[in-house]
């Protein structure tokens, strides 16, 4: 089946309070419309059109590059003429499927069974029953239980008004029938809008069958306009995600606590604690602990690897097996953990490889730098990578030992089982297994006495 899906994301959100348009708010780090266009796009044979209106610009630069088709809905005259901009692109004989760019959690599973269970000719509707309808379209129903029209809030009687049967806005039909369709549709109503909406009673008229079936849950269909609205989404959907990766055996302090806005897959035996972020593409090996307030982004995690509280890593970064970082450690772009690492608080590192159990314990810089393996950082040692235009790499060979505070003024290197005094600010290669010391050789004054105030 040849699908052509029409979202609608020309509203401005008013409720929102924003110069932002709706649909760019974000949910889960994504903007509304991207959920929604993510879900569409893994449809079979689909293309996809989007009406846009308020900040139109703002959305398309958005997604730039996308194969998406934009039809501008200039002035909000109703979801009805929305749908009408978007005709053009429709390819004949398809099957349409029209979507809410503010309702950003409906999943493919819903889309293809309306889909499906939509035959040729007939027209799906996605209802769901609530039990405070108020606001919404309500499906009119004959006694043999056929659905025979929407009616609108504002256009509803008092019986009317009693149905807990609701329009969600989504629907599919044919194409062509749409194309048909759609001029026929008036603003003869209490709002003076093109109601798309009415193409149910029209459709009826024609003696065409309108089927209808709902979502696997409510959280689905659920629109947003208020930012109150939007906040309890996002927990809805943190939870959905939480609920995924207990069902694989990651264990949580509190559920409640925790933002994925990206994708995290995971072993088993996972522990994470309160109020960790993750963002981008993250993956966790088995065993791994995660301690309170950590931010991890675009990283690959190995087994056993244990993250100290208030950590932050900012990916692509990849960590080895039964590493240990933090707490208050910063591990930036570039940075590569071998297994049994260690790095400590205070410690921020970038594009710097550290081999099999090296050690960064406290308060360093390493950037631009390969190290071998059995290293030791010393307390407040820092790479020199920047001389104000230029950046230069460190290189330090496998078992060197570099004393506390040393500055390494890059490029430079430093040989195997080299060793770096204490307070050392290192300019020249040090050759393998030799010592370098480069400060001020101490001189002691006997009996020297303190100036008195005067
Ligand atoms: C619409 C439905 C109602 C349904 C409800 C579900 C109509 C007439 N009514 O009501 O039956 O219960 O959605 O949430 O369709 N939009 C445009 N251009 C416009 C008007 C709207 O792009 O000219 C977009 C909006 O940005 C939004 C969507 O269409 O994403 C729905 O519009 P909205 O005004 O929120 O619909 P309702 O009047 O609430
Ligand atoms: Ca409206």
């Amino acid at each position: 089946m040849v699908i052509d899906v029409i979202v609608l994301a020309a509203g401005q959100g008013t409720r929102m309070q924003s110069q932002l348009p709706k649909v760019m708010h974000k949910l889960a780090g994504k903007p509304l419309l991207a959920h929604v266009l993510d879900t569409a796009r893994q449809l079979n044979d689909v293309q996809i059109t989007v009406v846009v209106g308020h900040g139109a610009a703002q959305v398309t630069n958005y997604f730039t590059g996308a194969a998406l088709n934009w039809s501008e809905q200039s002035e909000q005259l109703g979801t009805g003429h929305a749908v009408a901009q978007a005709l053009p692109y429709l390819r004949r004989d398809s099957q349409t499927l029209i979507l809410y760019g503010d309702v950003p959690l409906i999943s493919l599973a819903t889309l293809e069974t309306l889909l499906t269970n939509t035959a040729a000719g007939e027209l799906g509707l996605l209802t769901v029953e609530l039990p405070n309808p108020l606001g919404y379209g309500r499906i009119v129903r004959n006694k043999n239980g056929a659905v025979t029209a929407i009616v609108e809030q504002k256009d509803a009687d008092a019986r009317q008004l009693q149905i807990r049967e609701i329009n969600t806005g989504v629907m599919c039909l044919s194409s062509n029938d749409l194309r048909a369709w759609i001029p026929e549709i008036g603003c003869d109503n209490a709002q003076s809008e093109y109601y798309l909406t009415d193409i149910i009673a029209l459709a009826k008229g024609r003696g065409r069958v309108i089927k209808t079936c709902s979502p696997d849950a409510d959280h689905e269909v659920e629109g947003i306009n208020t930012r109150a609205q939007l906040a309890t989404l996002e927990r809805v959907y943190q939870g959905l995600v939480a609920n995924q990766l207990m069902n694989v055996g990651v264990g949580f302090a509190d559920p409640q606590r925790f933002d994925c806005r990206g994708s995290l897959t995971s072993g088993t035996d996972v522990f994470i604690d309160v109020n960790c972020v993750f963002q981008g593409e993250v993956r966790l090996g088995n065993g791994v602990q995660i301690g309170p307030n950590c931010v991890i982004t675009d990283a690959s995690i190995g087994d056993d690897t244990v993250i100290k509280a208030n950590s932050v890593i900012e990916g692509p970064v990849k960590i080895g097996n039964r590493v240990q970082i933090g707490p208050f450690a910063r591990l930036r772009e570039g940075t590569d953990l071998a297994d049994d690492v260690r790095i400590g608080n205070f410690v921020e590192t970038k594009k710097t490889r550290l081999g099999r159990s090296s050690k960064a314990n406290h308060l360093s810089y390493l950037g631009d730098t390969e190290i071998g393996g059995g290293v030791n950082i010393g307390a407040g040692t820092i790479t020199c990578n920047y001389d104000g235009v230029n950046k230069h790499r460190t290189t330090i060979g496998d078992g060197a030992f570099i004393g506390s505070n040393a500055s390494l003024v890059a490029p430079i290197s430093i040989g195997k089982n080299a060793t770096v005094g204490a307070g050392s600010t290192v300019t020249r290669e040090v050759p393998p297994e030799n010592l370098a010391i480069a400060r001020g050789k101490q001189r002691n004054i006997d009996g020297w006495k303190r100036p008195i105030k005067k």
